[in-house]
């Protein structure tokens, strides 16, 4: 419950968009919105049911076994470069919030936000600095207006308007998404969904300003349980589950750094 005190003062209503403060268990704005913090540690701010490709509770299993294996640990590396001077930070789909808790400065305080309840429970006992929030991307963030040192997004979708909204003047944004070389061996092999061709592009035309591009690719090997977690933690989870052999593969990531103040 700390983590969520430590950030309540980030928060903002996601019905009538006031501050919102702690009290006990619950949430609540001056308007009496209120939202109780779950057993579990999180609190859902969606309001409505979860959209349908939320992760789910498998999808976040293999995710937790995937991650906690270490093998993105070069990633999360990267990002913590990247935050080094943050003190209030949100991962936007942030999933088992491991990156966050990877990347989060020592004295900083993180806020883990996600649309799937599975992995708001899972973020809520990642660190405790993590505070975890269920919410839309695509909705808004329950975050107030320019409070932020840094927002991050790895593999998640992204509102570019909302990320900006929500930072703080000299703030960044931080995201990660894959090249099409990422995960090849297993694409080719599985019939994996593929990767469009100019993502980086896409996001950098999308936040209409250019960041610091910083490509993180490495060889790594997965034996039978870390392939098949792979395959079951992504998107092609939704295409039915499959046994994956250990094999080489080659992680292909590029970092998107966005300061919005400098570059104009
Ligand atoms: C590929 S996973 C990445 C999770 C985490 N960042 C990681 O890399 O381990 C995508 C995440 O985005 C979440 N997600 C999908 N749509 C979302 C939305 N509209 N708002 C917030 N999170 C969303 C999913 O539930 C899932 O946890
Ligand atoms: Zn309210």
């Amino acid at each position: 419950m700390s983590a969520l005190g430590d950030v309540a003062g980030w928060l903002r209503c996601p019905v009538c968009s006031d501050s919102l403060a702690l009290d006990d268990a619950t949430l609540r704005c001056p308007a009496l919105h209120s939202f109780d913090v779950a057993r579990q540690g999180y609190v859902n701010l969606l309001g409505r049911a979860a959209p349908k490709n939320a992760d789910t509770a498998e999808m976040v299993a293999a995710r937790d076994r995937f991650l906690s294996a270490g093998h993105y640990a070069p990633i999360m590396a990267a990002l913590a470069e990247r935050i080094a001077n943050a003190e209030r930070v949100l991962e936007a789909g942030a999933g088992t919030g491991h990156y966050l808790a990877a990347a989060l400065p020592s004295t900083a305080r993180g806020l883990a936000a996600d649309v799937s309840v599975p992995a708001a429970r899972r973020a809520a006992r990642a660190d405790p600095r993590v505070a975890s929030v269920v919410a839309d991307t695509w909705a808004g963030l329950p975050v107030r207006d320019a409070t932020l040192d840094a927002v991050l997004c790895v593999f998640a979708p992204r509102n570019p308007a909302e990320f900006l909204r929500v930072l703080r003047p000299g703030g960044r944004v931080v995201v990660v998404v894959p090249n099409t070389g990422h995960l090849a061996e297993l694409r080719a092999e599985h019939g994996l969904l593929g990767i469009e061709e100019d993502k980086a592009e896409r996001v950098e035309s999308a936040f209409g300003s250019a960041p610091d591009v910083e490509r993180v690719t490495f060889l790594t090997h997965l034996d039978e349980r870390a392939a098949t977690d792979i395959v079951a933690m992504g998107p092609n989870a939704f295409h039915g589950a499959r046994d994956v052999g250990a094999t080489n593969v080659t992680i292909d990531v590029s970092i998107l750094t966005f300061c919005p103040t400098l570059t104009g």
